[in-house]
């Protein structure tokens, strides 16, 4: 297995199969202090990790924030409609000026496409992506994957289906890439106008059948229908959404005998899936947020464990 070396967490597209399973070995071991009476361990006293939030989240700031103090770092939140981004200052100078106060770690979510890289570019401390437009959500990628070997045994040759809204997905291009890193076998359903052929040359199979899709599947996950990221009408009507493409108890019924279902959050019962289905026996959609914090734990230890930030030369 490899060392760690990198400095910042951005994209799993430079993020190689051995340091995954470095980061699933790493978080395999911290699920286990989440689990204890006492939830913590020294392992970043001193350490400083900074949330800047500029869309909305329910579960990767609060498990970014647990993961940060049960490794004992100081903790701070900043969210956009209180940041002074709201008087007009910029993105950059906003980082700028929270590095300033010496933090080690700034977690980031935006609503535009390469803010972390950006930030990555200019900043001296570790910058992690909390999900940056339709782009990418690494470590909600790694943690879907940690889900699926510790339900399944295992990643490799395993057939995901992820079904919906894969235009608007930073999840979708973060797990087809982390995925088929890991050699299990992607493929994308949902109505054309919301499946891009670009998944392609990531690395994913497009059918259009869901039946055949959820037959074929060890894996299913279905995706939000990202309303507030739609500038155009994508869909006749969500309820024909719902009916064609909705994963619930009858569609099921063709499904391997383990099946899992998974589901980034937030969801919208009803819709994407059943309440059923979001509730039943195949659901693992509350241990994906269980073991989002041992995830995010083991990032933060691996990547505030290494040095120096290297420069453009080495
Ligand atoms: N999966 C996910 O990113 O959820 P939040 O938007 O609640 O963080």
């Amino acid at each position: 297995m490899s060392e760690w070396t990198k400095h910042d967490l951005l994209d799993l597209q430079d993020v190689s199969r051995d340091e995954i399973e470095l980061i699933l070995q790493t978080a395999k071991s911290f699920k286990e202090v989440s689990a204890r009476d006492v939830k913590k361990v020294p392992a970043l006293r001193g350490k400083t990790v900074v949330m800047l939030f500029f869309e909305n989240s329910t579960r990767t700031r609060s498990s970014f924030e647990l993961a940060a103090k049960r490794l004992s770092a100081d903790t701070i939140n900043i969210a956009a409609g209180s940041s002074s981004v709201s008087k007009g200052e910029s993105v950059l100078d906003t980082a700028r000026n929270i590095e300033a106060m010496n933090v080690d770690a700034i977690i980031v979510r935006h609503s535009a496409g390469g803010v972390p890289q950006m930030l990555s570019r200019h900043l001296k401390a570790s910058i992690i992506n909390a999900g940056d437009g339709c782009r990418s959500h690494p470590t909600q990628a790694l943690l879907d994957m940690f889900t699926i070997k510790e339900k399944l045994g295992r990643i490799e040759g395993l057939k995901v289906a992820i079904v919906g809204d894969i235009r608007h997905s930073r999840v979708a291009r973060s797990n087809i890439k982390g995925l088929t890193t890991m050699g299990a076998e992607v493929t994308v359903c949902g109505p054309a106008t919301l499946v891009p052929r670009e998944v392609v040359s990531l690395g994913a199979k497009i059918n259009y059948d869901i039946y055949d899709v959820i037959k074929k599947s060890d894996v299913i996950m279905p995706l939000r229908i990202q309303m507030e990221r739609q500038e155009q009408k994508f869909l006749p009507s969500l309820r024909e959404y719902a009916i064609r493409f909705g994963i619930d108890k009858t569609k099921l019924k063709e499904a391997k005998k383990n099946v899992i279902i998974m589901h980034p959050g937030p969801t919208n019962r009803g819709l994407e899936l059943s309440a059923e289905v979001a509730d039943g026996e195949y659901s693992v959609i509350l241990d994906q947020v269980t073991n989002g914090v041992a995830v995010r734990m083991a990032i933060l230890y691996l990547l505030l464990g290494t040095k120096e930030k290297p420069t453009e030369d080495g």
